[in-house]
């Protein structure tokens, strides 16, 4: 039997200043003036037309994730919380995270993210080194990510989140290591370590920078500054997610823990376990921002839908929750993806066999080892 989990909404903000040459986002060069009046009317039209989906249920966290949500001037964000709270019930207290760039940050702005109910940053900070930020492609130095937390924190926010990446041109070990030293001495409460991967279609896939780290030194690095984190207080609870105690992400632990969220925006991905239907739909939303401002609440805007059928479930549920170092219950398993047990008994035998995961009948913890080689564990559920 499904029964629907925690719900989060999650908002796509398309637009950067410059397109990076290593992402695969759906993100767009903001050319001229950005019609955020008109996209917040667009965020709005499209939550009414999905609301139906949701309907009674309680929104847990709230997610601006982009592009470059900190492009939004704070009267938009501000528009849009309203225009959702009074459409949908907001958990008392619950997560409101925004997407930053350091290099948008104007001085002002960040008290007006918070005053709009934002309670969470997240910056891509990337790096401390400026040559490897300029390597990357950033519109922003060193000086300029701390200048933009220190901002943030002077503003009030006490919660926020560093993204660094790893394994980057040109890195050494003792580079990356300065990265987590300097991130930390900004006193997040919680750090995203990425290692650099090459998406297709992205500029660094046609064309790879010269200098990227082999695979045993990428390891190293990651190693060694998972153990510089945990010596600072920051435990790792996700392949790339590190946070002091009470402090992970609670919006994406809804992700990794199979919930279900509500993806408004261009190009948004939603999961919705549909209770009466006893089905989980996944809808994801026009992907170029003129065709979704055109269409947005009408059925011109929905990208595409699709049932996740049974076969297919238990590799969706392992391709999140296999990434937690608390793994998952069964009863977990059970309840999310309406599947008995027995219907990943065979699979879990075998990686608990290979010493990837353990499984004491209640819950399912993956090992060090099979955190390491996830994908293969995960690759054991996908459908025949
Ligand atoms: C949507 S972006 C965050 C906000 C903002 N757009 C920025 O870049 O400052 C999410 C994060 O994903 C990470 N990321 C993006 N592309 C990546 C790639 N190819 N490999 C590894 N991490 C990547 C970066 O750390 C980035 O900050
Ligand atoms: S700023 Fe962030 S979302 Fe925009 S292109 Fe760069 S990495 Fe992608």
């Amino acid at each position: 039997m499904l029964i629907p989990p925690p719900l989060s909404l999650y908002v796509h903000l398309p637009w950067c200043v410059r397109k990076c040459p290593y992402c695969d986002f759906n993100s767009h060069e903001g050319r001229g003036p950005l019609p955020f009046e008109a996209y917040v009317d667009a965020l709005i039209a499209d939550l009414d037309h999905d609301l139906p989906l949701v309907w009674g249920r309680t929104v847990q966290t709230v997610f601006f994730g982009g592009g470059t949500p900190s492009l939004f001037p704070a009267e938009a964000v501000d528009r849009f919380l309203q225009a959702a709270s009074a459409r949908l019930r907001f958990a008392p207290g619950l997560e409101i995270t925004l997407e930053t760039n350091p290099g948008t940050a104007e001085h002002g702005r960040f008290e007006h993210y918070l005053a709009a109910g934002v309670n969470r940053l997240s910056f891509g900070v990337q790096s401390f080194d400026d040559g490897c930020l300029r390597r990357l492609g950033r519109i922003h130095d060193s000086r300029e990510a701390d200048y933009a937390v220190k901002l943030a924190q002077d503003a009030g926010f006490d919660n926020f989140n560093l993204d660094l990446m790893y394994a980057l041109p040109e890195q050494t070990l003792a580079m990356a290591e300065y990265d987590v030293e300097r991130a930390l001495a900004l006193q997040p409460t919680h750090i995203s370590h990425y290692q650099l991967t090459l998406e297709p279609n992205t500029l660094f896939a046609a064309r790879p920078p010269a200098g990227i780290p082999e695979h045993d030194e990428a390891w190293d690095m990651q190693e060694r500054c998972q153990a510089m984190l945990a010596e600072a207080g920051y435990a790792q609870y996700e392949i790339s997610a590190y946070a002091r105690p009470e402090r992970q992400c609670a919006h994406n632990l809804n992700y990794w823990r199979f919930g279900d969220y509500l993806g408004i925006g261009a190009g948004a991905h939603g999961k919705l376990t549909l209770g009466s239907e006893q089905a989980i739909l996944r809808r994801w939303k026009a992907k170029h921002p003129a065709e979704y401002l055109a269409k947005a609440g009408g059925a011109g805007a929905i990208g595409g839908d699709e049932r996740i059928s049974a076969e297919r479930r238990p590799f969706d549920f392992m391709l999140n929750a296999l990434r937690l170092n608390e793994g998952f219950s069964l009863a977990g398993f059970e309840a999310t993806t309406g599947l008995p047990r027995a219907a990943i008994a065979a699979e879990l035998a075998t990686a608990a066999d290979r010493g990837w995961l353990s499984n004491d009948g209640e819950r399912v913890v993956p090992s060090e080892l099979g955190r390491r080689f996830a994908n293969d564990v995960m690759e054991l559920f996908l459908p025949d």
